[in-house]
């Protein structure tokens, strides 16, 4: 029987995790092993099929990988990872395998080192997680305290947007997906959250700084905070507005300015975000119809996600749009109500086949789009759910950058996109269920502890 004991676990001076344990063997030789797990830099050409790749020597957002770290299950795999790479870093754990004899002096140890196999796709999800649920929890205190009048606490929503801003900077891909998972209710909480992910998200391609990302955050989190201040009657009406009730639904831009204004310590971007984020650069925005170079980049970047987010969300009146439906309109208002080249590299961000979103094949079968990454946009990885007959078939991967054939021999290529919730597939549900493929899991419950 082997018995392994964990005796000590630490940080040691190298900066590697060290964990010692006692080991005996089946003929009762009893030893100390020494774990130490770390990262190492490795060549493309020295890879195999078993190590888990940790970071690569490109950013993410450039390489066909969806998430950040995964394990080299294939042939295949480090064919991608050496088409994209030069070098990327491994996990490892060096293990030294020393005899115990209790106090007689010990044989030489024996050392050998393995790679981690490990996926912790479901974790990053699950900490992706957590910090979308701590943003909702944050934001819907924030609307409350505006709804009833009471002093706001911006401390708390600055540490949840630099949670965020941590996260995205970390792994943009899961935090996006969040942002696909949208509930019908709590429309307002969720709707300021997405903004502020988006937001980030954006920022980064453009180069922000991690504090101007920050202030971003906050003015995606706070820009619709006067809402709280329209009638819930007009706020929630099933249906268009009359002209007086568009008036004062328009007023929320106004309200905003003024519950913001009423704190010392908010960021002041953020009152301007929150007044000018309807504002048009034709000038035909409200609630002042102002010109263009008066609209701060800030607002200009929450503008663009804002309405991407509204556009593509289920309300209680209408279904949403799908993400490629919403995109057309934007770039069908570059320059009058968007600002172009922010309005573009967006577009670019979102893709064509955005990850969380179904995809119709042209034979008909339909999958959940897993990755769309700049450079293979046009080749994006599916979970293949449905059959051509749209019943369900045996859930696996399919990667449309090999060009894989269906039964028929014929290529699989792209025909539609459609939103979560089209051919009674709710994306969320497999997400929550901790949907399990070969080569991935996806999981937003808590990870096993091992
Ligand atoms: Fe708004």
């Amino acid at each position: 029987m082997v018995v392994f004991t964990l005796v000590n676990s630490f940080v040691n001076a190298a900066g590697g995790h060290l964990i010692k344990s006692k080991h005996r063997s089946r003929s009762g030789q009893q030893y100390i092993v020494n774990q130490r797990h770390s990262r190492r830099q490795v060549a493309v050409n020295e890879l195999s099929i078993g190590m888990f790749v940790a970071e690569l020597d490109i950013p993410w957002e450039e390489s066909p990988f969806l998430f950040q770290g995964f394990l080299l299950e294939s042939q295949e795999d480090i064919q991608v990872v050496q088409d994209s790479c030069e070098y990327v870093y491994i996990d490892v754990v060096e293990e030294e395998w020393v005899a115990d004899h209790g106090h007689a002096p010990a044989a030489a140890p024996r050392s050998r080192t393995r790679y981690v196999e490990k996926q912790d796709m479901a974790q990053q999800l699950s900490q992706a997680n957590r910090t979308y649920q701590a943003a909702k929890k944050q934001v819907k205190q924030l609307l409350a305290s505006a709804q009833m009048g009471q002093a706001l606490d911006s401390q708390q929503a600055q540490e949840v947007v630099k949670d965020c801003v941590d996260r995205v900077m970390g792994n943009p891909n899961a935090m996006l997906w969040l942002t696909r998972l949208k509930g019908q209710d709590e429309y307002t909480a969720e709707h300021s959250v997405n903004v502020c992910l988006l937001a980030i998200s954006l920022g980064r391609l453009l180069d922000l700084a991690p504090y101007e990302l920050e202030n971003l955050g906050m003015c995606g989190l706070m820009h619709d905070l006067g809402k709280m201040k329209v009638p819930p009657e007009i706020l929630n009406k099933p249906g268009p507005l009359e002209p007086e009730e568009f008036r004062e639904m328009a007023r929320h831009t106004v309200y905003g300015k003024q519950l913001l204004m009423s704190r010392a310590d908010i960021y002041p971007g953020a009152i301007d975000v929150a007044y000018s984020h309807h504002e048009r650069l034709d000038g035909k925005g409200y609630p002042r119809g102002i010109d263009s170079h008066k609209i701060s980049r800030f607002t200009r970047i929450v503008t663009i996600v804002d309405a991407y987010d509204a556009m593509t969300s289920d309300r209680c009146y209408k279904p949403g749009m799908s993400s490629v439906e919403a995109l057309r309109i934007i770039n069908r208002n570059l320059g009058t109500q968007f600002d172009a080249d922010i309005a573009r590299t967006f577009i670019s961000m979102i893709g064509l086949y955005p990850p969380g979103y179904l995809l119709e094949m042209t034979n008909g079968e339909v999958g959940i789009i897993l990755s769309s990454n700049p450079g293979f946009q046009l080749k994006p990885k599916v979970i293949m759910i449905l059959d051509a007959a749209k019943e369900p078939q045996p859930e696996r991967i399919l990667n449309l950058a090999y060009s894989p054939v269906d039964d028929f021999g014929q290529p699989y290529q792209p025909q539609n996109v459609y939103r979560s919730g089209c051919f009674g597939i709710n994306v969320g549900d497999y997400v929550h269920r901790g949907l399990r493929i070969k080569g991935f899991e996806y999981s937003l419950s808590e990870p096993e502890q091992a």
